[in-house]
């Protein structure tokens, strides 16, 4: 294989991208796909008759492109999309449109494209100051976030080595490979202060030191592993990242070989994320076609290849022994640590286990140096992450923020705060086995320390927002379902604990527990959460004894007074009707499954409470909201 010229391919895409008139970037992430944003992207590329492939256009050609459209990962805004943003060569600053349909983009192309005017209904409005928003830059939801693993997301072409190459990828691999020693690249991620963005939040650099220190025979294998499971309901910030910019990852991925001591590489991504497997993929293919994956890379001597490995969706298997007992094709169960895998990993040899998003900030530090990536985030806990912002808040997405961002400042700030005037109620965050945050967080600094120190955990980086309308019983009910259908059953408090768990908390939202309950649940939760054997069952009570502390007072009513305070718990709920409103047309009592409703017609009419089931259809209905639940 002939040694890889960066420069050259570098030089030949500026060229090609000099002569572009416009660049069209349609977000491709799922929010926006289901919203139609294929149909955007199609349509663009029929009413353009503009390029969709870099690679494929030679400079000085007949059919030379003018245009340029791109499918790419998520922009991150994914409550507003579909997105798409224009760039032109011709001094005309990026335009950011939001909730673009299909019948939008005749009018996209005839007016901003070939006569540089703003389509003004399709900009993002700042609904406090009502003012339009024309680039990203304005918008708050951007303007208040720091973007360093997701730098180029949503700004190029995930399917194009070259684009990637033409802003510098590769270049940080190659310096490594050429101009460092390996464990001078671990010591540069050490001093960064770089810890793992998968949840536990280890440092990376000792890790990878860890691992090159490691005594094992010549010629014997390691491996590097990059974790990309994300089975957590509520995240996708690593799928993002695997859609939207995978030679980042790979790069960081290589990097992390090179440093660590390692030829062999596998990405273990679940198999619901078909477009992530497709992406990587094809970014190891388009490397290795490029030389830059393979026998000695840039001439020094460094040799990887690696491999995509599609997971079934067990959440236990992003456990990092589950994960490697997968990859050899057996059950994905944990073990017990140690050996950690550093010492005795995939087939029983050296392997450093690494998350996305971890590796997805190793090109970040090496460009730009450790000093830079400090100037962000808190002296513990160096640097960005990302979250996905879901739940009750007006602006859901992706982001990346300073670790150390406030709760207040990503729920109000970025995420436009709670809908409808709800009052804030709680957040829960990193994962199903986080913990909850309640107002009295709302200035807590995010970050690994302050977070283990509540009983929550940064973890994998999924914020779900609750209002004042959200039951919190119901939602600890909600997690440890989850937990206790993941868990593998290997060990015994994990897989029985969570079960007991689980029945505790569905009968007291079910309104028949007793005071026992709480306190045997408590000490369930306590035991499961000490002795289980991996991370799966030391976390699960997490939700539960959090909310415990902060909402106490809901449990209570929920058993002492048999309600619900949030109005949430179907169980709990009684309906009447109003005889005020109630213009007795019968609809409801036709409607009634139960035959729970009687009246005459043009008179008020009754609930038998006995009969009713609580199934609500009345309430919804009612034309005249006569009938409500309390
Ligand atoms: C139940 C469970 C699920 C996990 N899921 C993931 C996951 O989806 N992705 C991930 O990177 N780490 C996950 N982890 C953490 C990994 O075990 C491991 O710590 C991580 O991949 C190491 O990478 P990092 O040091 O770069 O964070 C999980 C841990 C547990 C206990």
């Amino acid at each position: 294989m002939p040694t890889v010229e960066l420069e050259t391919i570098k030089a030949a895409t500026r060229e090609k991208m000099a002569h572009l008139q416009y660049r069209v970037l349609v977000c491709n992430g799922t929010g926006c796909i289901a919203n139609g944003a294929r149909q955007v992207y199609n349509a663009f590329l029929t009413k353009t008759g503009a390029c969709r492939n870099l690679v494929s256009v030679k400079t000085g050609d007949p059919c030379h492109m003018v245009g340029l459209i791109s499918q790419t990962g998520c922009h991150g805004l994914c409550q507003m999309g579909p997105l798409v943003l224009i760039r032109a060569n011709n001094g005309f600053k990026d335009v950011f449109y939001c909730g673009v349909r299909e019948p939008d983009v005749a009018e996209i192309v005839e007016e901003t494209i070939k006569k540089g005017r703003i389509v003004d209904r399709l900009l993002y409005t700042n609904p406090q100051s009502g003012e339009l928003c024309r680039n990203p830059g304005e918008i708050p939801f951007y303007a208040r976030q720091n973007r360093l693993a997701l730098a180029e997301c949503g700004l190029i072409d995930p399917e194009s080595i070259e684009e990637y190459i033409q802003g510098g990828g590769y270049s940080m691999l190659r310096r490594a490979a050429l101009e460092m020693t390996p464990r001078e690249v671990c010591e540069l991620i050490r001093d960064s202060g770089l810890r793992g963005r998968g949840g536990a939040g280890f440092p990376t650099g000792r890790k990878w030191l860890a691992m090159l220190e490691q005594p094992g025979k010549p010629g014997e294998p390691r491996y590097l592993v990059c974790n990309g499971d994300e089975g957590d309901p509520g995240a996708f910030m690593d799928r993002s990242l695997m859609e939207g910019d995978p030679h980042r990852l790979l790069e960081g991925a290589m990097i992390a070989a090179f440093a660590a001591g390692a030829t062999v590489g596998y990405f273990y991504i679940r198999t619901e994320y078909p477009l992530a497997v497709q992406r990587v993929r094809q970014a190891i293919n388009d490397a290795r076609r490029l030389g830059i994956l393979g026998e000695n890379l840039f001439g020094s001597g460094f040799r990887f290849d690696c491999d995509v490995v599609e997971g079934a969706g067990a959440f236990v298997c992003g456990e990092e022994t589950a994960l490697l007992a997968s990859i050899e094709g057996k059950r994905g169960m944990p073990r017990h640590k140690p050996p950690f895998p550093a010492q005795e990993g995939l087939f029983g040899k050296p392997t450093v286990v690494n998350n996305v998003e971890t590796l997805a900030t190793i090109r970040y530090i090496m460009e730009q140096g450790v000093s830079a990536f400090r100037r962000f985030g808190t002296v513990l806990s160096p640097g960005t992450k990302t979250f996905a912002l879901t739940g009750r808040v007006r602006h859901t997405g992706l982001i990346e923020v300073p670790m150390g961002t406030t709760l207040r400042e990503v729920i109000y700030e970025i995420g436009g705060g709670i809908p409808g005037d709800k009052k804030f109620k709680a957040a829960q965050i990193g994962g199903p086995s986080g913990g909850c945050l309640g107002e009295t967080h709302l200035d807590l600094s995010l970050d690994f320390e302050n977070l283990t120190a509540l009983g929550a955990m940064v973890g994998s980086g999924g914020i779900v927002v609750m209002d004042e309308e959200t039951c919190i019983v119901e939602v600890s009910r909600f997690f440890m379902q989850f937990t206790q259908e993941e868990s593998c059953g290997k060990c015994v408090l994990c897989r029985e604990g969570t079960k007991q768990m689980l029945a505790l908390l569905q009968d007291i939202v079910d309104g028949t527990a007793e005071l026992e309950h709480l306190s045997l649940l408590e000490e369930t939760a306590r035991a499961v959460k000490a002795a289980s054997l991996c991370g799966l069952g030391k976390s699960a009570p997490n939700p539960v004894l959090s909310t415990l502390t902060l909402f106490r007072n809901e449990y209570l009513a929920h058993i002492e007074r048999r309600l619900c305070p949030a109005g949430a718990c179907q169980a709990l709920k009684v309906y009447a009707v109003n005889p005020d409103l109630c213009k007795g047309c019968t609809l409801c009592v036709s409607k009634c499954p139960a035959g729970a409703i009687h009246g005459e017609k043009r008179q008020a009419h009754r609930i038998d409470v006995t009969s009713c089931t609580k199934c609500g259809v009345c309430a919804t209905i009612c034309k005249f909201k006569a009938i409500t639940a309390a």
